[in-house]
């Protein structure tokens, strides 16, 4: 088997969507989903998923950390994904699993590309370097307004620090304008890539959302059983 079959042997989904999306629940859900079908799955996330990574993202997301330079934050969020694909996800990807990542490289496109202003070409060839091929077949992106999503994710942070839980608000404190030009990227980011992301309207009730993710989910893993069995015959 070539390296290119080892690679497509496993389904690489990430899910992206602006803070307070709803993300997290619809990703449990999926991920139970798809293990009550049988699927070997691995969850990881970005930026965190390893242990090393868990220790990035204590630095990324602290709230003290104001001093942050946005080069430093872009490297960081790379130096996290690098550690992610080489010690969990192209093995699992290897190994025929499908893997499901809580933010890939879209999210860097968003926030530090559109976000921050960094320019788009370093974070492609970053990407390059830290992940090479491994990218996602299907992106969930759940879209959501700033100011549902923004609320939402304000409530959660005051939760967690009235329950002493690490302070993760880093990014949910940038002013509106910042969320607005990452909303505007991943429209447009869907638009570059219709075929890989998917749009969701995030708006909807729990199970409604968890519908529309679940057909296309089950779409993609049924054209890449095809794609194997072809292969293995
Ligand atoms: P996440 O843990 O998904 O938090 P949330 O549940 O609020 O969506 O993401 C943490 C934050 O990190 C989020 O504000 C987006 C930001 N982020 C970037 O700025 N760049 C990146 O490359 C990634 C992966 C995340």
């Amino acid at each position: 088997m070539s390296t290119t079959d080892l690679r497509r042997a496993g389904l690489f989904l990430s899910f992206e969507g602006m803070d307070g999306s709803g993300k997290t629940t619809q990703m449990r859900l999926l991920i139970e989903r798809l293990r009550r079908e049988g699927y070997d799955v691995l969850e990881t996330a970005e930026p965190g998923g390893t242990p090393i990574g868990r220790q990035i993202r204590r630095i990324l997301l602290d709230g003290a950390n104001r001093e942050l330079s946005s080069r430093a934050e872009l490297l960081l969020y790379f130096a996290c994904r690098a550690q992610n694909v080489d010690e969990w996800i192209r093995p699992a990807l290897e190994a025929g699993r499908v893997v499901v990542s809580d933010r890939y490289t879209d999210s860097t496109l968003a926030y530090q590309g559109a976000g921050r202003g960094l320019p788009v070409d370093t974070i492609h060839a970053l990407h390059g370097f830290a992940c090479g091929p491994t990218s996602p077949d299907l992106t969930i992106y759940l879209d959501i307004d700033r100011a549902t999503g923004l609320a939402r994710a304000h409530a959660r942070n005051a939760e967690r620090a009235a329950t002493d839980q690490p302070n993760e608000s880093r990014i949910d404190d940038e002013a509106a304008e910042f969320h607005d030009r990452v909303h505007a990227a991943y429209a447009a980011l869907c638009e570059q890539a219709p075929d890989r992301i998917q749009r969701v309207n995030a708006a909807g009730s729990v199970a409604e959302v968890h519908a529309a993710i679940w057909s296309s989910v089950a779409a993609r893993l049924s054209t890449h059983k095809m794609r194997r069995d072809t292969r293995d015959v």
